[in-house]
């Protein structure tokens, strides 16, 4: 990569604009192996560069790819209406660099989300035509019958399309919970297959996508961390 100056180098990292990352420089917000450096000028090749801000450690990323636990009650939205949204659950500097959830969740859905600034995945990721397994645990408002596993299974007609869905794989968990895998993501797909089946979704959850697994990860509800290339590579569709 091209060599950068440190305040092109904090600006295209979220820290706010050219002339804000020059200020925090010479404030000494930022360090560099231990050492504050107020030189904003220093050209550097930025990959992979380690700084702290404000005592915060950063490492410099091209792009992000983030997965965040998803607590109930949040919107995956970057304009929220009724409640917080996901974004604010993420440093302030991956706003500012434009950090998108890919894809939605309902806003009491939780679970896995992926996030990211690079457009290119984003589209990826989000195609109708990408068929990556995604694996939700619904709750049940009545207890699981076979019946109900079946119907998910053999296919469902939901309103406005044109055949019916089925569920790639679906088994009972216990009493009151399902996991289901749809290669689909159609709005409220796993919600609107549950009621055509005869049930209704009292909680949702989703725990993976492809062979990415959210319990691999030990976030807490509302948590997040950086994907790196070898979880990436798990999304991909398996042919
Ligand atoms: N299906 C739903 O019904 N809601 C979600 O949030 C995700 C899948």
């Amino acid at each position: 990569m091209a060599k950068m100056t440190l305040d092109k180098i904090l600006q295209k990292q979220g820290f706010g604009t050219r002339k804000e990352c020059q200020q925090r420089i010479l404030n000494g917000d930022v360090s560099m192996a231990g050492t504050v450096v107020e030189d904003y000028e220093l050209f550097m090749e930025p990959d992979g560069l380690e700084f702290t801000v404000n005592g915060e450690p950063w490492r410099y990323r091209e792009h992000v790819y983030l997965l965040l636990n998803k607590p109930p009650d949040v919107e995956c939205s970057r304009k929220p209406s009724h409640h917080p949204g996901v974004l604010s659950l993420l440093p302030r500097s991956f706003d500012l660099r434009d950090v998108q959830p890919v894809g939605r969740l309902d806003f009491d859905t939780t679970g896995m989300l992926l996030m990211s600034d690079d457009g290119a995945f984003i589209h990826a990721q989000s195609s109708p035509k990408r068929h990556v397994p995604k694996t939700y645990v619904a709750t049940t408002h009545d207890p699981v019958t076979e019946e109900l596993v079946a119907k998910l299974l053999k296919g469902v007609k939901l309103d406005r399309e044109p055949a019916p869905l089925a569920a790639q794989a679906c088994r009972q968990i216990d009493s009151h919970r399902i996991e289901i895998v749809l290669d689909q993501g159609k709005y409220h797909q796993v919600k609107r297959m549950l009621v055509a089946a005869g049930g209704h979704c009292d909680a949702l959850s989703r725990t993976a996508i492809g062979r990415l697994q959210l319990d691999s990860f030990n976030l807490k509800e509302g948590q997040w961390c950086y994907l790196e290339p070898e979880h990436l590579a798990l999304l991909a569709p398996v042919s």
